[in-house]
């Protein structure tokens, strides 16, 4: 759209919507609003210290986006372009009922923000920054009416900090970036098997010996909390029981079901050690445990976990045994079921609600407690047609290194769904899942985003809103947006790839674009490597490259857009060769920086067949642009490539395969 303008012609008006996640209802007026320098954003109502600083927040965003500088501090003016009027500050400890709709008037002469709430408005201030475009000369807001209000009440992100530990700056980052997609649950996964990383006060030995000295101090705990809540995010965190527990065993041996001493967990799986739940001392423990954090996270709800107990310590303890015979507790499900009801009277007892895994879901569970489905849809409406509030996960595991398109098309509600109206209400939303076992805090970035605005539109928009191909064209622009927050998704994969290549890409001139040419189109496959523990090194190809590059979508566009009218569709043709070739000009340079790098030598087999994948693709659309037949065995040759393509190699794969497969069998044979 960049055509040669003079700045003082008024901007066009050509609406670009790259807004994500997509507003309920949104109508495009005629012209307007150009942004300059006399731009001013003032509250005419209520205003607090929150409201001020995210106005302050959006109007810096706003100057860092445009380049213009702009009076930096939200006026009391009625004259002010962007006028907001807020009518009080939302809940005192935001909840799943808070307020957060909001509408957003745009004309020619000024916008208008209108919220009940702060939380409303914090929303409407990132559609506002998402609006600001330019025509390649002029930067403007077009004029535009928005009535805005979420599908879904939970829009929850977990990053589980057990397996391995963030430092608080990137968690910090992680919810800017949620705010900046209204996403407003951040799930805090604080114990773990792998690590205890929360301070306790009361129990100080769950951290000195269970956390490898890797812990959030509980003031920095409020501190995360302060910031969220700043953003209109709640803080949700989860103390996993009675499984998953190991961590918390090194420094208190007598919370758990067998004897002996324990030590922090290296490894990935389901591991037997699991609290003991026929003691006393257990929740005389959870109790005062319970207590200090309640103090910490203000939410409603706290996490209890329940997940993947495989009963192993409760079956072979004779002690257990007869507690359980005793009990009445037919087997371990019972058993389990017996220690969830009396953690959630302790949580009862300290004011909160609980949330747990799937696995909590059995007959005597509190009215009150939300079920968290990750094993799949089923257990979700099996929660909501028993009554319990529920929040879907199966679907939305980014460990699984989906495409964007898989998660986008997930819907908590499915279109067949045989729940009521009633039992519908009672899915709350959902939460992405980020387990951090083949991750750390130099790539959780990356494997976070964009993916997740994909999930945070899905839980955010109507359920019409559903077009793959419009959501990957307003993803790339929203992921650039989210790096200028301070996001390190786009920027790790040159970073990785510059340590994977080493001294030969410091004096190299072209430096790492040869090995951009073969990374640009793999993408991270399975299955991951079941050798590595928590302290393996990050140091592969595999976790250089972003899941779901824009390569793949982009040239699977391109090739179908081609294969319409090979004949015809020049353009098409003409950057596709131009891709084609610039796969196999890499090779020379790439092979020598394999062959300098112990790092990247894995990648040697994928350098040689990224220039077959280049030849294959010239001679397919120069067959296919003359209209003539290939040789006999040309395409069973081609097919040959592709496969030898397709197969799992140094844990990644191509991105490309599936439309070069097209263009391959579009060509007529002899
Ligand atoms: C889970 O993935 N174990 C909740």
């Amino acid at each position: 759209m960049a055509s040669a303008q003079s700045p003082v012609q008024p901007p066009r008006s050509v609406f670009v919507n790259t807004l994500m996640p997509e507003p309920a209802h949104l109508a495009v007026g005629s012209g307007s609003l150009p942004f300059t320098t006399s731009f001013t954003a003032a509250t005419d109502s209520f205003h607090d210290d929150r409201l001020d600083d995210a106005v302050a927040r959006m109007l810096k965003q706003l100057e860092n986006h445009t380049g213009l500088q702009i009076a930096l501090a939200p006026m009391a003016s009625k004259t002010a372009t962007l006028l907001i009027t807020v009518d009080g500050p939302g809940e005192a400890v935001q909840s799943v009922d808070e307020n957060e709709s909001y509408s957003l008037e745009v004309t020619r002469q000024g916008a208008h923000l209108k919220a009940a709430t702060d939380v409303g408005a914090m929303h409407g201030l990132q559609t506002f920054l998402q609006l600001v475009q330019t025509d390649g000369a002029q930067f403007f807001v077009p004029a535009i009416s928005i009535q805005d209000t979420p599908r879904f009440r939970w829009r929850g992100l977990m990053v589980d900090c057990g397996r391995h530990y963030m430092p608080v700056p990137v968690l910090l980052r992680i919810l800017d970036g949620m705010a900046a997609v209204k996403m407003n649950v951040f799930h805090w996964h604080l114990t773990e098997d792998q690590g205890f990383r929360i301070e306790s006060k009361v129990f100080p030995k769950l951290t000195e010996m269970g956390s490898d000295g890797q812990f959030y101090t509980q003031e920095q705990a409020r501190e995360l909390v302060a910031y969220a809540r700043e953003r209109g995010i709640r803080v949700v965190p989860e103390f996993d029981m009675p499984g998953h527990t190991q961590a918390w065993f090194v420094g208190y041996p007598e919370l758990a079901s067998a004897e002996g001493r324990f030590q922090i967990e290296r490894g990935f799986g389901v591991f037997d050690p699991v609290m003991d739940p026929t003691r006393e001392s257990t929740y005389k423990f959870l109790d005062a445990f319970i207590g200090e954090m309640a103090s910490i996270f203000p939410d409603e709800y706290m996490h209890i976990g329940g997940d993947e107990v495989n009963g192993v310590e409760w079956k072979n303890n004779p002690r257990i045994q007869k507690f359980m015979r005793a009990h009445n507790l037919s087997d371990t499900a019972a058993l389990q079921a017996y220690f969830s009801q009396r953690l959630m009277e302790i949580l009862k007892k300290h004011g909160k609600r609980p949330v747990g895994w799937d696995e909590i879901l059995s007959p005597r569970l509190p009215r009150d407690a939300v079920v968290q489905s990750w094993r799949g849809f089923a257990s979700l409406a099996a929660s909501v047609k028993q009554g319990y509030a529920g929040i879907l996960s199966k679907g939305y595991y980014l460990a699984y290194l989906d495409p964007a398109e898989k998660f986008y098309l997930v819907d908590p509600i499915p279109t067949k769904s045989d729940l009521t109206p009633e039992q519908q209400a009672l899915i709350l939303g959902g939460e992405a899942c980020m387990w951090s076992v083949y991750v750390n805090d130099t790539i959780i970035d990356s494997r976070i985003w964009p993916r997740t605005a994909a999930i945070a539109e899905r839980l955010w928009s109507p359920r019409s809103v559903n077009n793959v191909d419009d959501m990957y064209r307003r993803l790339w622009v929203e992921s650039v947006r989210l790096e200028a927050l301070g996001l390190t998704h786009i920027t790790q994969e040159d970073m990785s790839l510059r340590e994977l290549a080493g001294p030969a890409v410091a004096a190299s001139a072209p430096g790492i674009d040869a090995l951009h040419a073969l990374t640009s189109v793999l993408q991270p496959g399975g299955p991951e490597d079941p050798h590595r523990n928590t302290l393996s090194p990050f140091s592969r190809l595999i976790f250089a490259l972003p899941p779901d590059p824009p390569s793949r979508h982009n040239f699977e566009l391109l090739v179908s857009d081609y294969l319409q009218a090979p004949a015809a569709h020049d353009a098409q043709r003409a950057q596709l060769a131009a891709l084609f070739e610039s796969w196999i000009a890499a090779q020379p340079e790439l092979l020598r920086l394999i062959s300098s790098s112990p790092l990247l030598e894995e990648a040697r087999p994928r350098a040689e067949q990224l220039a077959e994948l280049g030849t294959t693709g010239l001679e397919a659309v120069s067959w296919l642009s003359s209209g003539q037949a290939a040789p006999r065995g040309w395409k069973e040759q081609k097919l040959t490539v592709l496969d030898e393509a397709e197969k799992l190699s140094a844990a990644v794969r191509f991105t490309v395969l599936e439309p070069l497969r097209d263009l391959v069998n579009s060509v007529k044979d002899k």
